[in-house]
């Protein structure tokens, strides 16, 4: 029914017309012990959840709003890889389907002409050394118009459907974003996170340049040089000191 033809994502797929959020489903599935590759995805979420406990709009019919169970056999010190890995492949999907050319801001929301397409939602379930199981949430606003978005968020938030002015199929959006994550990831094992690195690197936003980071203890300025090779935030202060970040946010709407 959802037409895909891959190995292993998406053998199980369960589907709710509406739901408070895929990522309690997925919780919920996943302690039932739900598949490696098990999908939710759901028309419409009453209660969205976005990162920081920030809420996530997302409306019946226009958008993709999907989560993944992942059983990866990898430290938990590795799992943000798997949430810059899914940024990529989103990011790719968006530029080779859907032709528009995205930005990926560190850590993982999508931007199309600074304003955000994407975001995702990593949460993990891990005892000592040991990956019970990884949730990766993925919302994909598609065919909101721009009153379709919430005034609190309309300045900052996009859709393909605006980007792109026609509307897209959100079922053909899921085999395309499933198919090559499926590949994305089993490379991403075969070979590790060097590749991902690259290709979010050449993706990145502000890379080079000059930004704002927040903390949660302070804000200041200094240059974005790239991400470390577990996924952390690689910049340098204006005192020319080097360092390695792995919570803060890079400021978006500097002048
Ligand atoms: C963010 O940018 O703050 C992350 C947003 C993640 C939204 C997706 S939509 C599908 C899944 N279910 C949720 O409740 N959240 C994620």
């Amino acid at each position: 029914r959802w037409g895909l033809e891959t190995n292993w994502i998406g053998k199980s797929i369960i589907h709710k017309e509406s739901t408070t959020s895929t990522q309690h489903i997925a919780h919920d599935e996943a302690r039932n012990g739900a598949a490696h590759g098990t999908i939710i995805i759901a028309d419409e979420q009453t209660n969205g959840k976005g990162r920081m406990n920030r809420s996530w709009f997302s409306t019946k019919g226009k958008g993709m709003w999907l989560s993944i169970i992942l059983r990866p056999k990898i430290s938990p010190l590795q799992a943000p890889q798997l949430t810059l890995l899914t940024a990529t492949v989103l990011a790719d999907v968006l530029h080779s389907y859907c032709n528009v050319q995205p930005l990926i801001k560190w850590p993982n929301d999508i931007l199309l002409h600074d304003k955000k397409i994407v975001g995702i939602l990593t949460e993990m379930q891990a005892e000592q050394d040991i990956i019970n199981y990884i949730v990766i949430g993925i919302g994909l606003n598609v065919n909101q118009s721009k009153d379709d978005l919430p005034e609190e968020i309309s300045h900052r938030a996009t859709s393909l459907l605006i980007e792109t002015e026609k509307e897209h199929s959100i079922k053909a959006l899921i085999q395309e974003i499933l198919t090559t994550f499926e590949k994305s990831y089993d490379q991403y094992i075969k070979n590790g996170f060097p590749e991902i690195k690259q290709k979010w690197e050449s993706y990145g936003f502000k890379i080079g340049e000059e930004i704002t980071i927040k903390t949660l203890k302070d804000h200041f300025r200094a240059i974005f040089l790239g991400i470390e090779e577990d996924g952390a935030l690689r910049i340098k202060r204006m005192d020319g000191s080097i360092e390695k970040l792995y919570s803060a946010e890079i400021d978006w709407f500097e002048k």
